[in-house]
C-alpha cells in the first residue's frame, strides 16, 4: 500500500527542507510532489528540472490546450494529450525518489482543471510507489483543492508563535469542511523552537513528533543551492527527522 504524507504549514517554516530531508530515509520508491509555484523543492535536492526538460504539470497543460486549439486531432481530448506529455515530459524519475511539480498558474482561470488533471495523475501514479510526499505552499489554499483524498500522515511544521495555534485549527477546520480523511495528524517544531516554546505545543492537544534541529549547514546549503542530499549524517537536522521518521513508524 502507497503511504500518502503531506508536510503543511505557515510561510518558511521549513516545510521543504523537511521534505528534502526525509526523502533520503524513506524506503524507496518514492514520488516527492512540489506543489510549491516557487519550485523550491527540486533545487534542494540538486535537481535542475529545466535542464533535464522536464516541465512542470501546468506548462504541459498549457501545451496539450494550446495543440488542441491549433487543431490537433479532435478525437484526443485535452486530458489524453496531457497525459501522453505527463510521463514523458513532467515525471523526473531520480535515484530512490521522482519528482513531479505544478508550476505556476499561467492560464486563465482557476486551478480545477490542472487540480483535478493532478488528482486522477496523482492516483494512478501512486499505485507505483511506497510513499507519496506532497510539499505544500504557504498557506491552507492547497487543502481545499483536495489534490490527495486521503492522507496517511499529515505533519504541520510550527514556527514558535501563537499564529501557529491558530494555524492548526484552521487546518483541521478546512479538512473537514473539504471531508478529506487523515490516519495520523502530527505537529513538528521547526529550528526556531526553543524549550519553552515545545512545552507550549506538546500541550495543543495534538500528537507532538519533536523538534527539527537547527543545523546551520541547512542553511548554508540552501543559499550557496547545495543539495541537501549531501548533508552529512551526523547533521542534527538530518538526525532530528529520522527520529521523527521513526516515531511516526515511517522508517
Ligand atoms: N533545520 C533548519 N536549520 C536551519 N535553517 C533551516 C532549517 N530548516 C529550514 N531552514 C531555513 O529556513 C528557510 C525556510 O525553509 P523552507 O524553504 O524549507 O521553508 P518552507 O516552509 O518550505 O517555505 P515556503 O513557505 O516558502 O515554502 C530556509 O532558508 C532554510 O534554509
Ligand atoms: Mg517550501
Amino acid at each position: 500500500m502507497t503511504r500518502k504524507i503531506v508536510s503543511t504549514g505557515r510561510g518558511g517554516t521549513g516545510k521543504s527542507t523537511f521534505v528534502a530531508l526525509m526523502s533520503r530515509y524513506l524506503s524507496p520508491p518514492s514520488l516527492l510532489i512540489d506543489l510549491d509555484p516557487d519550485l523550491s523543492l527540486a533545487d534542494m535536492l540538486g535537481i535542475d528540472l529545466t535542464k533535464v526538460g522536464k516541465r512542470t504539470i501546468v506548462e504541459a497543460l498549457y501545451d496539450a490546450v494550446k495543440e488542441r486549439q491549433r487543431g490537433g486531432s479532435p478525437l484526443t481530448p485535452v486530458e489524453d494529450r496531457f497525459k501522453g506529455f505527463m510521463w514523458g515530459d513532467c515525471l523526473y524519475e531520480g535515484r530512490g525518489f521522482d519528482v513531479i511539480t505544478l508550476g505556476t498558474k499561467d492560464m486563465e482561470g482557476c486551478y480545477c482543471f490542472p487540480d483535478h488533471l493532478l488528482r486522477k495523475t496523482i492516483s494512478e501514479l501512486s499505485k507505483n510507489y511506497k510513499h507519496v510526499v506532497i510539499d505544500s505552499p504557504a498557506g491552507l489554499e492547497h487543502l481545499n483543492r483536495n489534490i490527495v483524498s486521503q492522507i496517511d500522515d499529515l505533519f504541520v511544521v510550527l514556527d514558535p508563535s501563537d499564529k501557529s495555534l491558530i494555524h492548526i485549527k484552521k487546518v483541521k477546520a478546512i479538512l473537514k469542511e473539504v471531508g478529506m480523511m487523515y490516519d495520523h495528524f502530527y505537529l513538528l517544531a521547526n529550528y526556531m523552537f526553543d524549550e519553552e516554546a515545545e512545552k507550549y505545543f506538546k500541550e495543543a492537544g495534538e500528537i507532538y513528533l519533536g523538534k527539527i534541529e537547527y543545523d546551520p549547514k541547512v542553511e548554508e546549503y540552501n543559499l550557496k543551492g547545495e543539495p541537501l542530499n549531501k548533508l552529512p549524517e551526523d547533521s542534527p537536522a538530518c538526525r532530528s527527522v529520522r527520529k521523527i521518521l521513526e516515531k511516526a513508524g515511517l522508517i
